[in-house]
């Protein structure tokens, strides 16, 4: 925003935007398995922890290190187990979070809901579209809670903005434009590797699981996302937070159809996936979205800007920014070529030029996004609510990262059918 515009501050505190709460007893014990405890793992750890009633009581890991840290962070509570399977096994265990890379998910969720489990599993829900529908099969059969973790579309500033929107306040939107942009090593996801990683504290079969077998390598171990043997990059791991906050606030399910095109430039020797990733989605709704991403330089962070008639609302973790359109019909420069008279008829009676109109901007107030999308699945789990972020909001977002991927290696559009919730059989590769 141009710092000549000056803003309007409205604090929008805890009081005036209602925070979920637990309706059911502290008392009602939900107990949790952990399946993976990664770097996410331990973030979401905190916020169960912060859960009333909710405990952690089975944790597993392919890395000992982050076993141990795991255990630790619940003060010696939950009990490291060896396999996943032991957490399904375990009769005693309610719920499973499943935090492990994204080529588990569709594994560990499947059977996690077969073993009688509800289920909190990390974003992208699937490593490949018709994952999503053997997933939405599974929580048919199970009659079990399955929650996505997109934790933005908990958090206070969308679901303002989502309130906002519903209530025409943009006027008809036919626009969004989202953006995930960094410059760092650490933004590009080359992340440090544990001193003690080795064949003796990493157990590298228990993580290629499906993947294809290549010899032991610490570098695809930590750093996972940078593969496609694992991951789907920037589409998978940043568009789909893009796309599940744009469903939720447009109120729609897949595109129509995607095009896109990614290039590595930059960091090429830690990866096959791209850093610098373009894309345009057609909703039959009647609106575009463009999704950019680049990890060689920062500009505009993270964010999104859903463009109306009416106004425009700028989307950040914290912030909205609403700017109202200006109304102006500007001809001048046409009837400059018209007789004088005419013209100075025609501008008296056709020219608009509305007052300059300030953004206003929003700060919101209130818990973090995490702690209130672990807060939601555990009172969907207990007063037997719907989903807050289900499988088919989990498939849908998914399915999107997987059509621009799959646009962008193949250099087609790549369209949806409705009928089937998957891809068209033509584009099924
Ligand atoms: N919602 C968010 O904002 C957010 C942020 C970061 C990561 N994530 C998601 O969380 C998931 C984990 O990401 P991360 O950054 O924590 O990765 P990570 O590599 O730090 O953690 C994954 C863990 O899973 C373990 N693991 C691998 N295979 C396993 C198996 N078969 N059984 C048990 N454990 C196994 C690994 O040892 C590792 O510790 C990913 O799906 C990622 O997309 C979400």
């Amino acid at each position: 925003m141009p710092s000549d515009i000056s803003r309007r501050i409205f604090l929008a505190g805890a009081g005036t935007l209602a925070l979920p709460a637990f309706a059911a007893p502290p008392s009602a014990r939900t107990t949790v398995g952990m399946i993976g405890v990664g770097a996410r793992a331990h973030q979401v750890m905190e916020s169960i922890k912060k859960a009333p009633g909710a405990e952690i009581v089975s944790v597993c890991d392919a890395y000992t290190g982050r076993i141990t840290r795991a255990v630790a962070r619940t003060d010696g509570r939950a009990k490291a187990v060896a396999n996943y399977t032991d957490i399904l096994g375990d009769p005693s265990i309610d719920t499973v979070f499943v935090m492990s890379p994204d080529h588990w998910h569709a594994r560990h969720v499947i059977e996690s809901l077969e073993a009688g489990k509800h289920v909190y599993c990390e974003k992208p829900l699937t490593y490949t579209v018709d994952e999503g529908l053997a997933i939405a099969r599974a929580v048919g059969r199970s009659g079990k809670l399955l929650q996505v973790g997109s934790q933005g579309i908990s958090s206070p500033a969308e679901k303002m903005a989502e309130k906002m929107i519903q209530e025409g306040r943009l006027g008809r939107i036919t626009m969004v434009r989202a953006n995930y942009n960094r410059n760092s090593a650490s933004g590009a996801w080359i992340y440090p590797i544990p001193p003690d990683a080795s064949p003796d504290t990493v157990d590298w079969k228990k993580f290629l699981g499906a993947a294809p077998k290549r010899p032991f390598d610490l570098a695809r171990f930590f750093r996972w996302r940078c593969y496609k043997d694992y991951s789907g990059g920037i589409a998978t791991d940043l568009f789909v937070h893009l796309c599940t906050t744009i469903h939720r606030l447009m109120g729609t399910g897949a595109p129509q159809d995607v095009m896109a095109v990614g290039d590595l430039y930059r960091w090429g020797d830690s990866r096959d996936v791209p850093d610098t990733l373009n894309a345009i989605l057609r909703y039959r709704e009647g609106f575009t979205v463009t999704l950019s991403s680049t990890f060689n330089n920062g500009s505009g962070g993270t964010g999104f800007e859903f463009l109306g008639t009416e106004g425009s609302l700028a989307v950040g973790a914290r912030t909205l920014v609403f700017t109202a359109e200006r109304k102006t019909e500007s001809t001048k420069w046409v009837t400059d070529s018209w007789p004088d008279e005419l013209q100075q008829a025609y501008e008296s009676a056709n020219a608009v030029r509305s007052p300059r109109i300030e953004p206003e901007e929003t700060k919101l107030r209130g818990g973090d996004a995490t702690d209130l999308h672990v807060e939601n699945f555990f009172t969907a789990v207990r007063d037997g609510t719907p989903s807050v972020e289900d499988v088919w909001a989990g498939h849908y977002a998914a399915a999107c990262a997987h059509m621009v991927n799959l646009s962008a290696t193949s250099g087609r559009r790549i369209a949806w059918d409705f009928k089937a919730h998957r891809l068209m059989k033509t584009q099924r590769s």
